[in-house]
């Protein structure tokens, strides 16, 4: 594995590790599968990002569950959040008494979990919770708990593992950081 990357000119060193990422989401998926032991949820992938913790979270889940996806767009093509976030495809589940478990790649300013929070909650589910995989919890602006929380990391920008720049290197298997210019 590459402990640095360079792309577009901007220097990324390596953050976390394919096996530390990999360790972390099996203890997610273990609390998941303890605390839904008796109910069938609905894991809701936020697309994009979150597709690859989506889908190795998942294969760790013994419960029966079921799975649908959203897509949010709100940073467009740059590093920094344009603040605001617009729905571009919609839920096929129904919602209604059941229980939720949205699964996000990194909650940032908060902005959309909020909104996502929102859609969903408009549908009186049973129970909503969110797993994501990072969290800039010194930014996050959210007035509710993020249940399942991956790693807390600082205000940096990361790629990797979903996550992307500009769209690119969502397929690297680890999570690198923006360096600091020299
Ligand atoms: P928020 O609405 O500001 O919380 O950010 C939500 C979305 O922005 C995330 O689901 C990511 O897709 C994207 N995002 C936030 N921070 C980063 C980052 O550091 N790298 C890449 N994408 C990010
Ligand atoms: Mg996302």
């Amino acid at each position: 594995m590459n402990n640095e990357i360079t792309i577009n000119g901007d220097r990324f060193t390596i953050y976390l590790t394919e096996d530390q990422i990999k360790a972390r989401v099996k203890e997610l998926a273990a609390r998941i599968n303890e605390d839904y032991k008796d109910k069938v949820p609905i894991f809701i992938g936020i697309l994009n990002g979150s597709f690859i913790f989506f889908a190795d979270l998942v294969r760790e889940i013994s419960i029966d569950c079921e799975v649908d996806f959203l897509k949010l767009s709100s940073y467009g093509d740059a590093k920094i959040s344009s603040g605001q976030v617009r729905l571009l495809k919609d839920l096929n589940c129904q919602v209604t008494g059941r229980d939720i478990i949205v699964v996000e790649d990194i909650v940032d300013s908060g902005l959309s979990i909020d909104f996502m929070k929102r859609l969903v909650m408009k549908e009186h589910p049973r129970s909503f919770r969110v797993a994501s995989l990072l969290l800039k919890k010194s930014v996050a602006k959210i007035e509710f708990p993020i249940d399942y929380v991956g790693f807390e990391i600082p205000p940096e920008f990361v790629i990797g593992y979903g996550l992307d720049y500009a769209q690119k290197v969502r397929n690297l298997r680890a999570i690198y950081r923006l360096a600091p210019k020299d």
